[in-house]
C-alpha cells in the first residue's frame, strides 16, 4: 500500500527510481512521481495514472535529468482522490518526502501550522508531514525529522530529501515496512527487497523509530534521539528472476504454476522423521499439548488459509479454533487468553490490521505463532515463534502461491498438533504426511488441464452475479474462489454454505445464474449434490467441480470440472488450482488488470 523508493548514487538516477517503482506498483498504482537533486534545486515531476501512463510520458516532457539522487512513490489513494497535486512527492522548495501509511493525528499538525502561517494545496496527510519537518528545519536535518516524528502518530514510513543537503536522503518508518539496501558506491531505499532485487541482495532492515542517513557511500543509522546505531546487514534469499514475469502473460499465471515447487520448498524443509516439526521456531510438543484454544488471525487470503485449517485443525486435533478477521479481532476484546495460541497468518507479513492483532494478542500474554512469506517483516519480527513459508516473491495482487503455502503450513501444523495431543497416532501422522508431500504432483496435473477452466470461463465471463457453495472443506475453500474472482473479474459474487441457501439467497437464483458448486469432501457430496439439484431447478448455470472418481454423469450439471484425487482432507490444495485459473480465465476474457485489479493493493499497510 504505496511503494517508496529512494536511490543514492553515481548513475543518473531518473531509470532506476522508475524501474523499482514498477517493482512496487503492486502496492499502489493510482499516481506516482519521483523528486530528484537537479542542479542546485529539488526537482518533482509526478502524475496521476499508472506509471506508464502518467509518469513516464511526463519525464519524457520534462527530457533528460541529471540527477544522481531521489525518491520516488507510487500511490494507493487514503486521504484524497488520485490527482497530479495529491501525489508524492509533496514538500516545498526545501524539503520533499514520500509517503507510505496514514498520519492519524495530521488534522491537528495542520491547524497548528496553518496557525504558523503555512497554506496547504493538496488533501493529503502527508503534507502535514512535509510542511512540519520544513518548519523544525534550522540546518540540521537529523534534528528537523526527530523533532518531526515526535510529534507524528500513525503508521508510516518516510524517505526525505532537503535541498541543502544534496544527494542524500533521510529515511525513517514506524510500522510501515522500509529497507535500505546497498550496492557498490550506491544505497537503496524501498518499501519492499523486490523493489531493487536487480540491484542488490544486501540490505538494512530499520526498526521502528531509527532514522537512516543515506548517501552514496554508505547508511549511517540513529536512533530518536541521535545516537548512532549499529546494524546487521541482511542478504535476501530471492532472486531476481522470482520476481519477474518469465514469459508468462501475468504475474497470476506464473504464480499459479509456480504452486507445485512453492509447496515443495515449504513443506520439505519441516519433514522431520517423516512428519512434520516446528522445533525450528521453538515450538515444541509440550506447548502444543498445553494450549487451551487455537485461535488463527488474518486478512483476505491469508484468512481464508486459516479457514481451512480450522476444519483441518478440528477434524484431526480435536481442539477448537476461532478465526478471525484480522480488523474485527482487535476490536471485538476477543476471549483470547494466556493459555492460547494465537496463530497470525500473513504473506507480506506487514498488513496493518494482521499487525494490530498479533500485538493485542502478545499484551493479552498469549503465544505467538506467525507464518509469513517474508523473512525479516514486522509479524515476522514482532512473533514470538516464526514459520517462514517458502513461495518467493508474489507480485501479483490477487493472492494464489502464498495462499497454498499457507495452507500448507496450516496441514502441517495441524498433523503435528494432532500427534502432540495424542488424536492421531505418530503413524497415521506419517501417513498424511506422505500424502502432503505427493499434493504437488496433483497440483501440476490441475494446473495442466487448463481448457476446462477456459471453456467454463467463457461461459461465466457475461454473468453479473454468481454463488460458490460448498460444505465442510469444501465451503471454506469456496470462500478463496469467490474471493479470486470479485476481485480480478469484478462479477459480483459469494460463498455460501450448500445448507444455507434455502434460507435466503436461494431467492437470487433466476435463469442462467452461474453456480460453482464446489464437491470434493466425499461423505458430503450427496448433500452438496441435493444442494445443486436445488439450484438447478430453479434455472441456475451449475458449473460442479469434484474428483475424477466422483461416479457423476454428465447430466448432474451444466459442466464438470475434474480434479485428481487424494485424501479428503488434502483437496483443498488440489481444488484451490480449477478455482484460481477459472477466475484467472474469466479475467482475461473480460480484459481486466489482472496483476493490477481497481482500487486493491496487495500490502495493505493501513487500517
Ligand atoms: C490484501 C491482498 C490479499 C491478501 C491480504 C492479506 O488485501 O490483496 O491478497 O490476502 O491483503 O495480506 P497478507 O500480506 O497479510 O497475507
Amino acid at each position: 500500500m504505496c511503494g517508496i523508493v529512494g536511490y543514492a548514487g553515481q548513475r543518473p538516477c531518473e531509470e532506476i527510481l522508475v524501474r523499482s517503482l514498477k517493482n512496487l506498483e503492486y502496492r499502489g498504482y493510482d499516481s506516482a512521481g519521483i523528486a530528484v537533486f537537479e542542479g542546485d534545486r529539488l526537482k518533482t515531476v509526478k502524475a496521476q495514472g499508472s506509471i506508464d501512463n502518467g509518469l513516464v510520458p511526463k519525464l519524457e516532457q520534462v527530457g533528460q535529468l541529471s540527477a544522481v539522487a531521489g525518491i520516488g512513490h507510487t500511490r494507493w489513494a487514503t486521504h484524497g482522490e488520485p490527482s497530479d497535486i495529491n501525489a508524492h512527492p509533496i514538500g516545498n522548495a526545501r524539503v520533499s518526502i514520500v509517503h507510505n501509511g496514514i498520519i492519524e493525528n495530521y488534522r491537528r499538525l495542520k491547524e497548528f501550522l496553518i496557525s504558523k502561517g503555512y497554506s496547504f494545496e493538496s488533501q493529503t496527510d502527508t503534507e502535514t508531514v512535509a510542511k512540519l519537518l520544513d518548519y523544525n528545519y534550522k540546518g540540521d536535518p537529523l534534528e528537523a525529522v526527530t523533532a518531526t516524528i515526535a510529534e507524528l502518530e500513525g503508521a508510516y514510513s518516510l524517505s526525505i530529501i532537503f535541498r541543502e543537503h544534496k544527494n542524500k536522503i533521510y529515511a525513517v518508518r514506524k510500522e510501515s515496512p522500509l529497507i535500505v539496501g546497498t550496492g557498490k558506491g550506491e544505497m537503496f531505499i524501498a518499501s519492499d527487497m523486490t523493489a531493487i532485487l536487480e540491484y542488490t541482495r544486501e540490505y538494512y532492515l530499520p526498526e521502528a523509530g531509527e532514522i537512516a542517513e543515506v548517501d552514496k557511500d554508505g547508511v549511517t543509522f540513529y536512533d530518536v534521539h541521535g545516537n548512532v546505531l549499529e546494524k546487521e546487514l541482511n542478504t535476501a534469499e530471492w532472486d531476481v528472476t522470482a520476481a519477474q514475469k518469465g514469459g508468462f502473460e501475468h504475474f497470476m499465471l506464473k504464480e499459479i504454476h509456480e504452486q507445485p515447487a512453492a509447496l515443495k520448498n515449504t513443506l520439505t524443509p519441516r519433514i522431520v522423521d517423516g512428519m512434520p516439526s516446528f522445533e525450528e521456531c521453538g515450538l515444541t510438543d509440550e506447548m502444543l499439548r498445553n494450549y487451551k484454544n487455537v485461535f488463527i488471525v488474518g486478512c483476505g487470503s491469508a484468512m481464508h488459509a486459516g479457514m481451512v485449517g480450522k476444519y483441518v485443525i478440528e477434524e484431526i486435533a480435536r481442539t477448537p479454533v476461532i478465526v478471525d478477521i484480522a480488523s474485527e479481532f482487535q476490536y471485538r476484546n476477543p476471549l483470547i487468553t494466556k493459555d492460547d495460541l494465537l496463530v497470525i497468518i500473513s504473506q507480506s507479513g506487514e498488513t496493518a490490521d494482521t499487525l494490530s492483532a498479533l500485538k493485542l494478542g502478545k499484551r493479552i500474554g498469549a503465544d505467538t505463532l506467525a507464518a509469513v512469506n517474508v523473512a525479516g517483516s514486522s509479524i515476522d519480527r514482532e512473533a514470538k515463534m516464526s514459520v517462514k513459508t517458502l513461495a518467493g516473491p508474489e507480485i501479483s495482487v490477487c493472492s494464489t502461491k502464498a495462499y497454498m503455502v499457507q495452507c500448507a503450513f496450516m496441514y502441517m501444523f495441524a498433523l503435528r498438533l494432532a500427534y502432540a495431543r495424542g488424536t492421531i497416532t505418530a503413524d497415521k501422522c506419517r501417513e498424511y504426511t506422505a500424502k502432503l508431500l505427493e499434493t504437488p504432483q496433483l497440483i501440476q496435473e490441475c494446473i495442466d488441464r487448463k481448457e476446462q477452466y477456459q471453456r467454463v470461463a467463457a461461459n461465466i465471463m457475461n454473468a453479473e452475479s454468481l454463488l460458490y457453495i460448498g460444505r465442510g472443506l469444501d465451503y471454506a475453500l469456496s470462500m478463496e474462489g469467490s474471493l479470486k474472482l470479485k476481485e480480478i473479474s469484478y462479477i459480483h459474487s459469494e460463498s455460501y454454505a450448500g445448507g444455507e441457501l434455502k434460507h435466503g439467497t436461494i431467492s437470487l437464483i433466476e435463469d442462467g445464474m452461474p453456480v460453482i458448486a464446489v464437491a470434493t469432501q466425499t461423505s458430503l457430496y450427496p448433500k452438496t449434490a441435493s444442494n445443486v439439484e436445488q439450484v438447478k431447478s430453479r434455472g441456475a448455470k451449475v458449473v460442479l467441480v469434484c474428483r475424477d472418481s466422483a461416479e457423476v454423469g454428465a447430466e448432474a450439471a451444466d459442466f464438470l470440472v475434474r480434479l485428481p484425487d487424494t485424501d479428503d482432507l488434502l483437496m483443498p490444495l488440489v481444488a484451490v488450482v480449477p478455482l484460481q485459473m477459472m477466475a484467472y480465465y474469466t479475467a482475461l476474457d473480460r480484459e481486466c488488470s489482472i496483476d493490477k485489479p481497481r482500487n486493491l493493493a496487495k500490502s495493505v499497510t493501513v487500517e
